[in-house]
């Protein structure tokens, strides 16, 4: 294949860069540079296989499938490439007993070339291989000039690998501390672990279903789950009391909101950015008779407003030291009340047409008893 110039070589690999720039799952990375390694050679077919160096395996990703996929490290033309570290061109595969004819005999597909780039980190560890397969040209054969665009793409997808699993272990790293500490606050008002998860599927699917952006439902769902963290500073007199608050004791009480937001504010983290805010403006009301700062309607934050519904469905929906679960006909009575007096009114007539996704998120979250 002589179609391919240097220059639209360039062209291909920048506009894939600009995609993959915008994708922070590593799956989408991956399928996005196995079309653009297969662009590149013009090859029938491209997989980016991914090296788990522990369970010494090769996965990847499929377009449109659901899960990955994996095989043994060592097996094949791409397990030839991820053990040595070096390039393998094999235009005849069929006479070349490393070939894994395995996976023809499945698929029904005819393997007549394959070329394997080890992709590597830029301390030279390989995290996989680029494999083409078939290239598209009269003579079917891979030849120099595509080892030389593999590499080139390999090289960046080296990058664009590790950067991806860098940020993907920054959020799961942030998840499992935002929800280490929200347990943690949890513990101490004999609450379960999963009236904080209930409350940050709620949150997000509340979020969806009045249209906010993914992005957004997605960070509430991270923030949520600290919307009561200033709750560690409540004395355990008032948080654990058997019965009604006295108003001292509410106003104590109160002080977790702004609390919450003492903690968390000063993190340049979106997360909890958002959790900062959550925290603060989860007990306003729409009404502007909430705490603590008694703002109204939109001057509180969406995340505030989306938040107290959430809040409020869990709590009422479950057993306190203080009071017994509500019944489903009751809190529905209650939320068409309070709708805007305690809560923003679009928000409700949202949440109300799909209580019953809501109430299945209850169901799949239960406490065990
Ligand atoms: P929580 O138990 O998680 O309740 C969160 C919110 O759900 C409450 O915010 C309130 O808006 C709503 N909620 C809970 N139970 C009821 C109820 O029986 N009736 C109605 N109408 N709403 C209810 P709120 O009132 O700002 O309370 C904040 C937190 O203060 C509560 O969180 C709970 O930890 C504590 N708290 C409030 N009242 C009492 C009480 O009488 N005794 C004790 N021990 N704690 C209380
Ligand atoms: C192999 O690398 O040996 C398998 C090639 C294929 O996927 O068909
Ligand atoms: C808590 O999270 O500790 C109180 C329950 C709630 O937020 O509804
Ligand atoms: C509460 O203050 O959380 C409970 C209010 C109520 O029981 O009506
Ligand atoms: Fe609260
Ligand atoms: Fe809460």
């Amino acid at each position: 294949m002589t179609g391919h110039t240097e220059h639209n070589m360039l062209e291909t690999i920048l506009q894939y860069i600009g995609k993959v720039e915008g994708v922070r799952k590593i799956d989408a990375a991956l399928i996005l540079l196995a079309e653009m390694g297969r662009d590149l050679v013009n090859a029938d077919r491209c997989t980016l296989w991914m090296f788990d160096k522990q369970k010494e395996e090769l996965w990847t990703k499929v377009a449109h499938g659901i899960d990955r996929i994996s095989m043994p490290a060592t097996t094949g033309i791409a397990g030839v490439a991820v053990q040595s570290g070096d390039t393998v061109i094999v235009n005849d595969p069929y006479r070349d007993t490393r070939f894994n004819q395995e996976i023809d005999r499945q698929t029904g597909y005819t393997t007549r070339s394959i070329l394997a780039v080890p992709i590597k980190n830029s301390r030279g560890e390989v995290l996989g291989v680029f494999q083409t397969i078939n290239k598209k040209s009269a003579a079917g054969k891979f030849e120099e000039s595509d080892i030389k665009f593999l590499k080139l793409a390999s090289t960046y997808a080296g990058e664009a690998i590790d950067a991806a699993k860098l940020n993907e272990e920054i959020e799961e790293t942030q998840r499992d501390i935002i929800f280490a500490l929200a347990e943690a606050g949890e513990t101490r008002s004999k609450e379960t672990g999963n009236h904080v998860k209930r409350v940050s599927e709620y949150c997000k699917l509340l979020a969806l279903r009045s249209c906010l952006p993914k992005r957004e439902a997605e960070l509430l769902k991270l923030a949520a789950p600290m919307h009561d963290i200033g709750k560690i500073a409540i004395p355990d007199a008032v948080l654990l009391k058997p019965g009604r608050l006295d108003p001292a004791e509410f106003d104590i009480m109160k002080t977790h909101a702004e609390n919450g937001y003492a903690i968390l504010k000063n993190s340049a983290r979106p997360i909890l950015k958002a959790a900062a805010t959550v925290a603060r403006e989860h007990h306003e009301r729409y009404d502007g008779k909430g705490y603590p700062r008694g703002l109204k309607g939109e001057d509180i934050h969406i995340f505030g407003r989306i938040c107290a519904i959430a809040d409020v469905f869990d709590a009422l929906g479950s057993d306190r030291v203080y009071k017994k679960a509500w019944p489903l006909e009751k809190i529905v009575e209650e939320f068409k009340a309070q709708s805007g007096a305690q809560f923003d009114p679009k928000l409700m007539e949202t949440f109300l047409t799909h209580i019953d996704e809501f109430v299945a998120i209850r169901e799949q979250f239960r406490d065990e008893m």
